[in-house]
């Protein structure tokens, strides 16, 4: 082989971010060394020597930072050079019945398995945060909507709660995501599997592998495992740019149901009264950047050919990105939830007004035997009759009532009252304080358990 031109070099080295697979792919070597002294390749003299050299490369790089020079094309060419400095020819058998293709895929599926429990765990935090949040302003109520119009009055607490949902479908996401990435792919070598009578099953047991890849070919070209993280992160930051969005525009002066720290945002250079939530603005704005990278990677694998392609090694990148700012997104937004505060007054007052026990009137009409239809549809007559008013239905005198139907009695007063459309809504998943309590009670102990 020629030598490489400079530019070419550095444009498919890929050691600047490998080497974030560093201890996986030493855990992984010795583990495979141990599957050649199984195949009689190495003899337990040589197995113990290569795997206790492999072992110092761990310290050695923990105790020198500078240890790491970047001169290799990627981490691993970089341990197998410095292992053949350590043990010269004997380290030049570790390669034998594997190859790069097989080694980067179990490298990468064993550092990304642990940082899944970690974002899991990462994931946890948040929710304990919306919990907290939610017992801070335990009667706190605000006025729900759809289509951006008032529609019901809700408890702060159920909101929190439907983002705690939301999170627990993310967690559960990626324990099934896990059991992809847990696979074993070392012993594929390089597509068509290796002639050295390595015991598979033995290898992904010693790294804690659920499975052993049942066909090489697939085993090399397969990134399924960081598609679908990438996904998971994706639909993670789903929610938690609509959890920005909210607090975003509760925070706005229109709103102002809740309060943001000067913690979490910050002031104009130009305008004085300005109070910008920029933490949840950047978690908003960096989901696109998430969903970018999963994108990407489906892109760059939809045309390849079996089996591997450098094409492939794109794939670092786009994984690492997703953990790292998801996470730190998690993490913003637990901050911002410990930070802020209801407006209770003002949102209460906010579920007052704009009719948003019209339905809790359609609901009475019901109740005293007039089909919901009907009742719609006199509700409906009655909300515009007390606009033209100005006044709200429970503003209404009795007189006006019976104008509309004789049905409608002084008890009326009762059902329109906010604390019964909250507190009828009563029924699993509703949003009534009761239920919201036990909600919280339910919420906790999956935080504990
Ligand atoms: N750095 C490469 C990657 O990340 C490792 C695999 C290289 N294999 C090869 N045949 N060139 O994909």
């Amino acid at each position: 082989m020629g030598k490489p031109d400079e530019t070419f070099a550095a444009f498919n080295r890929s050691f600047d971010f490998d080497i974030r697979l560093f201890e996986a792919d030493v855990h992984a070597s010795i583990a495979h060394a141990h599957g050649l002294q199984g195949a009689g390749v190495l003899t337990e003299k040589e197995a113990a020597l290569v795997t206790g050299s492999l072992r110092t490369l761990l310290l050695l790089a923990k105790e020198d930072p500078d240890y790491m020079i970047l001169d290799s094309e990627d981490v691993h060419s970089f341990i197998e050079s410095r292992l053949v400095e350590l043990v010269g020819d004997l380290g030049k058998k570790l390669h034998t019945g594997r190859s790069r293709n097989d080694q980067v895929s179990t490298a990468f599926r064993l550092w990304l398995r642990d940082e899944v429990t970690q974002l899991q765990r990462d994931i946890r935090s948040l929710q304990s945060a919306l919990v907290a949040a939610a017992e801070r302003h335990e009667k706190a109520v605000l006025p729900g909507y759809t289509h951006l119009q008032r529609a019901q009055p809700l408890m702060w607490a159920h909101w929190c709660l439907a983002y705690f949902e939301m999170l627990e479908r993310d967690i559960n996401r990626l324990s099934d995501t896990s059991k992809r990435v847990n696979i074993l792919p070392l012993g594929s070598a390089a597509l068509a599997g290796t002639s050295f009578a390595i015991d598979r099953e033995a290898v992904a047991k010693e790294l804690g592998f659920q499975g052993v890849a049942q066909n090489s070919l697939d085993a090399v070209s397969d990134r399924d495992f960081a598609i679908e993280f990438a996904g998971a992160c994706s639909l993670i930051m789903v929610h938690l740019s609509r959890l920005a969005e909210d607090l975003i525009i509760y925070a706005s002066t229109e709103f102002g149901f809740i309060y943001l720290s000067d913690a979490v945002s910050t002031g104009s250079s130009l305008m004085p009264q300005k109070k910008n939530p920029d933490a949840l603005e950047l978690v908003r704005g960096k989901a696109g950047r998430v969903f970018g990278h999963h994108a990407a990677l489906l892109a760059t694998m939809k045309g390849l050919p079996l089996a591997y392609n450098k094409d492939m090694q794109e794939d670092k990148q786009a994984v690492f990105d997703c953990l790292d700012t998801t996470q730190i997104c998690l993490s913003v937004t637990g901050i911002v939830l410990g930070h802020l505060s209801v407006n209770e007054t003002r949102s209460r007052e906010a579920a007052t007004k704009g009719y948003l026990n019209a339905t809790e009137l359609a609901d009475y009409l019901v109740k005293k035997g007039v089909p919901f239809r009907t009742a719609h549809d006199m509700t409906g007559r009655i909300v515009l009759a007390a606009i033209e008013k100005g006044r709200e239905l429970h503003e209404l005198r009795p007189e006006e009532f019976h104008e509309f139907s004789n049905q409608i009695g002084p008890d009326v007063f009762q059902a329109l009252s906010l604390e019964h459309t909250v507190g009828s809504k009563s029924q699993t998943g509703g949003t009534s304080p009761a239920r919201v309590a036990e909600a919280i009670k339910q919420a906790k102990a999956k935080l504990n358990g």
